[in-house]
């Protein structure tokens, strides 16, 4: 069974032909992210124009790559939120327009879960787990009992953590986005300055990240008040606000673990490429005999095989969506 996965509900324009569950045929992204760059965020106006203009040539990419035809499709999934709602619209008018025109099913995916999923595409990893996403738009915990089955445990009250490496990197002066930048710097530091931890003592699984950006924002101007920051205290202050985020999503990771006797952590969304905190997530969860597991990079990031695979998992337990599916910008999972 053939199933073309469509995602624009960001700055990635995306679509993938994926074979049954897991055989990825093929994964093509077109970004905006260079339009962007200079506003340091993403800007919805542009996002949707983007998504307009190149989502019928991704879909011709990703299908010439698969080296498939558009009759050949059985299923057609798509990213229906959360997200911007001009960029959802995009997508989901583009899926509906195929699903009419072939008679092909479709599927109306939540991006949050689809997240999660990209792991599950990659190693078998039976349910229940805890899933835990840290994107750019979001952070939170999931219990997680089937494709289309979960229970959020917490969530961001105020910036993802990825918004917050977002924000911290343009502090620091290092570029857009900000996740690639803190990680290379940090990378360099001698030292770590000390942040606080948000909410690490709240028996909650929320999160909160805006405080940590403001602490790093308070750090620079009390200390180099009357000089602009040495590579030497950028390496430092990005160590430090690092440590704090991973801190704090690898001790709410475990207690939600603990707390439902679980096995695994399932964890997805672009943060989840920052190679420290795999590492600290992979140790602190498998001392306690916890499975960590990851999908490899490029589904980390925004993309659409997550779309198609989780489509195909929903279209077996026959949950097709109508022609008269809404995009729903502000979807939880
Ligand atoms: O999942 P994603 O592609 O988009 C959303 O659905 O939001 O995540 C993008 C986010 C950005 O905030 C980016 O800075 C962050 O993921 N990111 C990272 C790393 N690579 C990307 N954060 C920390 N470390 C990284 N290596
Ligand atoms: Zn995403």
């Amino acid at each position: 069974m053939l199933t073309l996965g469509i995602e624009t509900s960001c700055d990635e324009t995306a679509a993938s032909v994926v074979r049954d569950a897991d055989e990825i045929l093929s994964n093509t992204v077109a970004s905006s992210i260079d339009y962007h760059r200079e506003f340091g965020g993403i800007i919805p106006e542009i996002a949707q124009r983007f998504h307009l203009r190149f989502i019928d040539r991704v879909a011709a990419a990703a299908l010439k790559e698969a080296g498939v035809g558009f009759k050949e499709l059985d299923l057609i999934g798509v990213t229906r939120g959360p997200g911007l709602a001009g960029a959802l619209l995009v997508g989901v008018s583009y899926a509906k327009a195929l699903s009419l025109g072939l008679k092909r099913p479709l599927v109306g995916v939540n991006h949050l879960q689809a997240h999660i999923h990209a792991a599950l595409m990659q190693e078998r990893i039976d349910f229940p787990f805890i899933g835990l996403v840290v994107s750019g738009g979001h952070t939170l915990l999931a219990l997680v009992k089937d494709y289309d089955d979960y229970e959020l445990l917490g969530q961001t009250q105020d910036d993802a953590a990825g918004e917050a490496f977002d924000k911290v990197a343009k502090l620091l002066e290092a570029g857009y986005p900000g996740g690639p930048e803190i990680e290379k710097l940090a990378l360099l530091a001698k030292e770590v300055v000390d942040f606080p931890r948000p909410y690490l003592d709240k028996a909650s699984f929320d999160f909160s990240f805006s405080g940590l950006k403001t602490a790093v924002l308070y750090y620079i101007r009390d200390n180099y008040k009357n000089s602009s920051l040495n590579e030497k205290a950028r390496a430092s202050i990005a160590a430090g606000f690092q440590a704090s985020v991973i801190d704090v999503l690898t001790e709410k990771s475990l207690q939600a673990c603990l707390r439902h006797n679980l096995k695994a952590l399932v964890v997805g969304g672009g943060v989840s490429k920052n190679q420290a905190l795999r590492a600290r997530l992979k140790e602190t969860l498998g001392d306690k005999g916890i499975r960590a597991c990851f999908p490899e990079g490029s589904l980390c990031l925004d993309n659409a095989a997550m779309i198609a695979g989780l489509a195909y998992q929903l279209h077996l337990k026959n949950q097709i969506s109508g022609l008269d599916m809404a995009v729903e910008a502000g979807l939880n999972i």
